[in-house]
């Protein structure tokens, strides 16, 4: 088929890549020119795993465009992948999504075409993008597109990191329409991913035990509600391991236990339920706000979704009082992050956990220090806190009086932090999720403090 994908951040090249995949032929838009540029020789705007290498495999069939006039009268199917993002009211600001569903309609062609909206909208958008898209063809043609044209929504679930992962193997596709000639283009051309009969990149090895994958089709009210509350649920999931991980400090229980035994009736499963620093990045933070406004904007209150950012925004303060009661002041104080992005296999740095935290402990008067294995380029360029930045273990550990695991990058595991020890003014880890090896720290003359586990080792009085 022939697809056009509006926007080229995580969802639109992750949908662009994919089906240029299967055989479809792409052609990615977006209005940045130097990154359409970068794009088209095979450059990927940001980090993610294997999309470099899927931009080289898929280059026959995937180009990159500014223009909407050689993008979309050709196109079968086109993919709204904007961003939305959130307006000072919690709101998404749909700006992007006005701008592209004009585009869309001015250069209109003669054939049917499906406007997909795959960025994460408010109820009712899907309407409103075919009336932009219905008016903007009238302006420029001066009649209607009539039958030419269907609007269906179609919510993206994957994850940053693992993007071309979730949008080959997906738990579902979700589909809402009222006209069901689109829902048929769309299950045609979801076809080789809900079959599973397409050969699997070497790269990106199809998951044991994958089976065919639901296609759910409903209306576009009920498909753009979906993404919402599959954001908000596990958004909450995630909060309330953290609402008990603090009763856990209290009482003395270990929350890591706590969530095994929790996870293991299958009713609630085991995901999702990682006790820390809390959720950040582009979506949890965002879709949840808009959840609100969405909500008031109806009368609503959803107390559930509220107080599930009320505990995790309050997370940061945890960790902060952790290292108070250790540090006693923290003043003059430096302390190093182990992780600046949101969660490891990203540099997104939208909405980090371990940014807040730096910003609280800046206005405590400690200084912050911070390394990330792939994030400290984009860190440099887009934060204004005045961080001080180590590119190698020594660098991060020389002279800190604590260490802070923000991010849970798998090489921070290995590092040799035995040998590291000795570098640091005063043996303390707070680890912000609950991911090291506390023991094997203690062992090695750390203190080591967690969030909902018993600490270990104790505090060596300073040593320089
Ligand atoms: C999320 C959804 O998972 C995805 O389906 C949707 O399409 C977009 O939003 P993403 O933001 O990429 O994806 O990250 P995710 O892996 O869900 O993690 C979100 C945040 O929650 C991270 O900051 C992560 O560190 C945190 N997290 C996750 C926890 O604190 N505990 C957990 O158990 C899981």
């Amino acid at each position: 088929m022939r697809v056009t994908v509006v926007g080229s951040g995580y969802v639109g090249l992750a949908t662009a890549v994919s089906l240029a995949y299967l055989g479809n032929r792409v052609v990615g838009v977006d209005v940045d020119g130097d990154k359409v540029a970068a794009l088209n020789r095979g450059k990927p705007p940001f980090f993610e795993p294997h999309l470099e290498e899927m931009l080289t495999l898929v280059r026959p069939n995937l180009s990159f465009t500014t223009r909407y006039e050689e993008a979309i009268p050709q196109a079968q199917v086109v993919f709204i992948a904007v961003g939305t993002p959130s307006s000072p009211d919690g709101s998404p600001d749909l700006t992007q999504v006005k701008q592209a569903a004009e585009g869309i309609g001015r250069y209109l062609g003669e054939g049917f075409t499906v406007v997909v909206n795959k960025s994460t909208v408010p109820v009712g958008s899907g309407n409103y993008v075919e009336a932009l898209v219905r008016r903007a063809f009238r302006e420029a043609h001066g009649g209607e597109p009539d039958g030419r044209l269907a609007v269906a929504s179609n919510p993206e679930f994957l994850r940053e990191g693992q993007a071309l992962h979730d949008s080959l193997y997906p738990d579902r596709v979700v589909v809402g329409a009222e006209d069901r000639r689109a829902i048929e283009v769309l299950r045609e051309l979801y076809e080789p991913i809900l079959e599973q009969s397409f050969a699997p990149p070497p790269f990106l090895p199809r998951p044991e035990r994958m089976g065919a994958v639901p296609f759910l089709t409903t209306d576009l009210a009920s498909a753009e509600l979906i993404k919402y509350g599959a954001n908000a649920f596990l958004a909450l999931k995630i909060s309330f391991i953290n609402e008990l991980a603090r009763l856990a400090d209290r009482v003395g229980a270990d929350i890591r236990e706590v969530a095994r035994g929790i996870g293991l009736d299958h009713r609630i499963g085991p995901r999702f339920l990682q006790a820390g620093l809390g959720w950040g990045g582009s979506c949890f933070p965002k879709d949840t706000a808009a959840l609100l406004a969405m909500g008031r904007e109806y009368g609503l209150s959803l107390p559930i979704t509220e107080a599930a950012r009320e505990v995790n925004f309050g997370q940061r303060n945890l960790l902060v009082d952790k290292l108070l009661a250790e540090l006693r002041t923290l003043k003059g104080k430096t302390v190093t992050l182990l992780g600046l992005a949101f969660k490891p296999h990203t540099d997104d740095l939208r909405e980090s956990p371990a940014l807040a935290l730096a910003d609280l402990l800046l206005k405590l008067g400690a200084f912050v220090r911070a390394h990330d294995p792939v994030a400290l380029p984009r860190a440099r360029q887009e934060v204004v806190l005045p961080l001080e930045y180590a590119e190698t273990p020594e660098e991060a550990f020389k002279g800190a009086d604590a260490v802070v695991l923000a991010t849970d990058w798998p090489e921070y595991r290995t590092w040799p932090w035995e040998r590291l020890r000795g570098l640091l003014r005063t043996p303390l880890v707070v680890d912000g999720r609950n991911f090291l090896d506390g023991k094997a720290l203690a062992a090695i003359g750390y203190r080591y403090v967690g969030v909902g586990i018993p600490a270990l080792g104790i505090l060596s009085k300073v040593e320089v």
